[in-house]
């Protein structure tokens, strides 16, 4: 039995700013481009060396907006760059796919926004190409990589919590429909499930790992795609993660793990920089843990750090979040968007 500890470790990677350097192109120059592109600024020594979009001058406006050398009309002729190492591809889900492909033909280390493809059949495919490759590829699951789940990775080790019975995690807001808009248009690879839902789901398989069965059910958008999803999966012991996701609704974005000896609360959101509690499974005793350095979206740092340290040191996969385990959630997004009755165009 581990004894509830006097105090709670350290994150593995406190300091972004200590990774080694590597020169970054931007594919996509939509909303959380920029939001990683200025946390690469404020928080890491990265370099962002060019940015592409399908319009010439969007890429120059972003370049223009972020002091970046080199601005491309299109996404090919950024991969063609010698300045560019590593590949942020800040596109809809649809167009994840063939990106990764091109960067790893091209020779480009990538970091695929979240969802990492549409469909676990593209995600094998390019966990096969990219093992064939001599590159890096990573599904950008920023939550994978802040320091309070570093945290929980160190408890998890320590085995604090006992026997884990079940997690619970939860990620909700309203947003209203809106035909076109990449979450709610099933030629983007739309959907809450893709969307936000990844993280609640992403979370619990972090935790518990494989799962045996899956239970969904949600509701559909206007255009088909899921504006909603709860759903219960279970290991092969028997624990349980419940997610919950939904864009009806305005709920916590709350997580816990729920052990035989502790359990772990999150603050809100979960999914980036916020507090945790750990509690004795008899409640006399509670350790807690905050860090606000980095808030919101500037814990973008600590991926795109994590994953120049894994560069460096010739890996090609995250050994904390590697290809198998983006094939694993998307297998898990295909099933829950099959029993909720969600289908993209090219399903239908
Ligand atoms: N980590 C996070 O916190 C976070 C937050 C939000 C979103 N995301 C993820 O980031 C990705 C992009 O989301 P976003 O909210 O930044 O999207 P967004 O604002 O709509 O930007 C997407 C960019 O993709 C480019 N694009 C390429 N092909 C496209 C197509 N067929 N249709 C529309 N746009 C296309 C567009 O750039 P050009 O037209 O200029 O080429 C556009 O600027 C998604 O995978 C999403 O899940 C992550």
């Amino acid at each position: 039995m581990t004894a509830f500890p006097n105090s709670l470790p350290a994150p593995a990677h406190p300091d972004p700013r200590d990774a080694p350097v590597l020169r970054w192109g931007i594919l996509g120059p939509g909303l959380i481009a920029g939001h990683f592109v200025a946390a690469l600024m404020k928080h890491t020594g990265q370099q962002v060396t060019a940015v592409a979009s399908r319009t010439a001058q969007r890429a120059a406006d972003f370049a223009d907006s972020y002091g970046i050398a080199q601005s491309y009309g299109s996404y090919e002729d950024l991969l063609a760059d010698d300045t560019v190492d590593a590949v942020y591809i800040a596109t809809p889900m649809s167009e994840h796919y063939a990106q990764t492909v091109m960067c790893v033909q091209a020779g480009k280390h990538a970091l695929v926004e979240k969802s990492f493809m549409r469909t676990a059949a593209e995600a094998v495919e390019v966990r096969e190409l990219a093992r064939a490759g001599d590159v890096f590829v990573m599904e950008a699951m920023k939550t994978r990589y802040i320091p309070q789940v570093q945290v929980i990775d160190r408890l998890l080790a320590d085995g604090v919590f006992g026997t884990v019975d079940s997690v619970v995690a939860q990620y909700g807001g309203v947003v209203p429909f809106q035909a076109g808009h990449r979450v709610f248009d099933p030629a983007l690879g739309g959907g809450v499930l893709l969307d936000i839902g990844v993280y609640p789901l992403s979370f619990a398989y972090t935790v518990l790992g494989a799962f045996t069965s899956v239970k969904a059910s949600g509701t559909l958008a206007a255009s088909g795609v899921d504006d909603s999803a709860s759903a219960v999966l279970t290991t092969e012991s028997g624990a349980r993660a419940l997610v919950e996701t939904t864009l009806r609704a305005s709920t916590p974005i709350r997580a816990s793990i729920n052990g035989s000896l502790a359990r772990v609360e999150s603050g809100e959101p979960f999914h980036n920089p916020s507090p945790l509690s750990l509690i004795s499974a008899d409640g006399l005793r509670r350790l807690d843990w905050n860090d606000q350095r980095y808030p919101g979206r500037e814990c973008l740092a600590f991926e795109a750090s994590a994953m120049a340290r894994y560069v460096a040191d010739g890996l090609t996969e995250s050994p904390v979040h590697g290809l198998d385990d983006s094939v694993a959630i998307m297998t898990l997004l295909d099933e829950m968007r099959r029993q909720v009755g969600a289908r993209f165009t090219d399903e239908l």
